[in-house]
């Protein structure tokens, strides 16, 4: 299959540029900038993109590629364009003149098109476009030819079509680049002919066989089920491949949300038929161990990994009735595993988010069936496979789930009045028509009491907040900016109907400085 290979050099759009380019049938992939060529090679790329980056190309220490890579590309003729950072890093490379200029371009910018055709095919005389840079390319080594200039910028795209090189200062990925997708659609098409062959029903099909074959016809594997979309779209794929030789286990883990249990058990066992669900109800144990502990961190680390211990032990409960068991089944996905150099930096570092590995002296051999796929790919997949829309779209929903959403201690009269508080506000926000639009919302548990009046009597009772966010990817979130009738409603309700709450506040901070969760 035909490949675009993506060169991070640490922009912040790195996985954007990737899913467009599968959007458009190609698959892509992202390489950090100091990949061995060898193994760049190996993946026989037939065109290249070089990333954005905070960098200046002139500034020491700035990333560059190898004088070996440049040579492989015109050898191999991989065509290759540079965006942002990587349109300057050409032109350096061939001794052209990138300078910093007075005058930077940030946002909307219309450019003027000088030739609309091959990369600029389709294009108009002018176009708005997305900018971000202070660097500017001042002069241009023989055998380009410029494409487009703008008011500050006179050289905004070039081509040198006998070396296969192309550059955008602008990037063609970000959705303000209106003739964004006509762009790339224009590289991989009139330039690198790439075949699309990327499509996602194929790639059902062809996993399926792949992991009948990993497998065998008698072999078993384990899966933790969590219901969350990965993982649950992981054991469809299974489930198609071997059937009841995959045994999911499901943990309740006591600080999930109202009949939250019961329905993920209702969905795979009664609906799609799943013959080996495990439900290991392990509330009392986990939540002994929560007690009396306010720290979110070590809320984290109790619960990661009383949840290793317990699937251990299961797992080893079921490899003696069935030892046949010889594969782990994890919900990896593709940003699970490719951190590019942008987020790599800080992302992570501020809470200890990620899903906790498992041992590797569990001796079972690893099977990630959607380590190459972005999430809304996984949700397509998922869809296709007959998973229900409710597991499909659902909102994130952190690993230690209700324990961050408790300020303070954990017991179980705060995790009833949360359940309730929070099942009240999805309700509403289904009936509204909005639960898509929204990336995450919830209801979080405040051990503060305060004065309130019902009926005639004065009451002291607890504090719920509301979380209602929009984002796109969780590093950046914005409050949903909702209805001021659909708030009242809903604070109505929860006070009414939720023993012990008697105030709900709206949380009305972005992230940053405000992170999604309270802990
Ligand atoms: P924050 O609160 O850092 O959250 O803005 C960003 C995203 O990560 C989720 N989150 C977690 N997910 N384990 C998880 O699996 C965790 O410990 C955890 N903490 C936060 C959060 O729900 C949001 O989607």
């Amino acid at each position: 299959m035909d490949k675009i290979i993506i060169i991070d050099f640490g922009g912040q759009y790195c996985h954007l540029i990737a899913r467009r380019i599968r959007d458009l049938g190609v698959f892509s992939e992202i390489c950090p900038y100091d990949i061995q060529l060898k193994n760049l090679k190996a993946k026989s790329p037939k065109g290249i993109i070089l990333s954005g980056g905070p960098n200046s190309v002139y500034e020491k220490g700035s990333p560059h590629l190898s004088d070996e890579f440049y040579n492989y590309i015109s050898q191999e003729q991989v065509p290759v364009l540079g965006i942002c950072y990587g349109f300057h890093l050409i032109i350096h490379h061939l001794n052209g003149k990138i300078e910093s200029h007075t005058l930077k371009e940030y946002g909307k910018t219309e450019i003027k098109i000088i030739k609309s055709e091959g990369l600029f095919e389709g294009l108009d005389r002018t176009e708005i476009v997305w900018m971000s840079h202070g660097d500017q390319v001042k002069e241009m080594p023989e055998g380009f030819e410029k494409l487009a200039s703008s008011e500050t910028c006179p050289i905004v795209a070039y081509r040198n079509d006998q070396k296969l090189l192309y550059g955008v200062q602008f990037h063609p990925e970000v959705s303000h680049t209106q003739k964004g997708p006509q762009i790339l659609e224009n590289f991989i098409s009139n330039i690198v002919h790439a075949e699309k062959e990327w499509e996602l029903k194929n790639w059902i099909e062809n996993s399926i066989n792949i992991i009948y074959k990993k497998i065998g016809s008698h072999d078993r594997a384990i899966l933790g089920l969590s219901g969350g979309v990965d993982s649950s779209v992981a054991a469809v794929l299974l489930h198609k491949a071997i059937g009841e030789r995959l045994h999911c286990i499901f943990v309740n883990n006591g600080v999930l949300r109202k009949n939250e249990a019961f329905e993920v058990q209702k969905t795979f066992q009664d609906e799609l038929g799943f013959q080996n669900f495990h439900y290991v109800d392990a509330e009392e144990e986990f939540l002994q161990s929560l007690q009396g502990i306010e720290d979110p961190e070590e809320k984290r680390k109790i619960i990661g990994h009383k949840f290793i211990e317990i699937f251990e032990n299961k797992t080893i409960e079921l490899e003696k009735k069935y030892p046949s068991i010889k594969f782990l089944v994890q919900g990896t996905i593709y940003p699970d595993r490719v951190e590019t150099a942008a987020t790599s930096k800080t992302a992570a570092k501020i809470k200890s988010h990620h899903n906790l590995t498992l041992p590797e002296d569990m001796k079972l051999k690893v099977l990630e069936p959607l380590k190459d796929l972005y999430k809304d790919e996984v949700r397509k997949i998922g869809l296709k496979l007959g998973l229900p829309e409710e597991i499909v779209h659902r909102h994130p929903f952190p690993g230690p789930g209700l324990a961050v959403r408790i300020v303070g201690t954990i017991n179980k009269e705060r995790l009833e009045i949360l359940r309730e508080a929070d099942a009240i506000l999805i309700e509403e926000i289904r009936k509204e028509g909005i639960y898509r639009e929204i990336w995450q919302a919830f209801c979080v548990f405040l051990p503060l009491k305060t004065v309130g009046i019902m009926g005639d009597y004065r009451t002291y009772e607890y504090l719920c907040a509301m979380r209602i966010v929009e984002s796109q990817d969780a590093m950046t979130a914005n409050f949903a900016k909702l209805d001021w009738d659909f708030l009242e409603r809903v604070s109505t309700r929860i006070i009414n109907e939720v023993k012990s709450i008697n105030r709900v506040v709206y949380d009305i901070s972005n992230k940053p400085p405000a992170t999604i969760e309270f802990e």
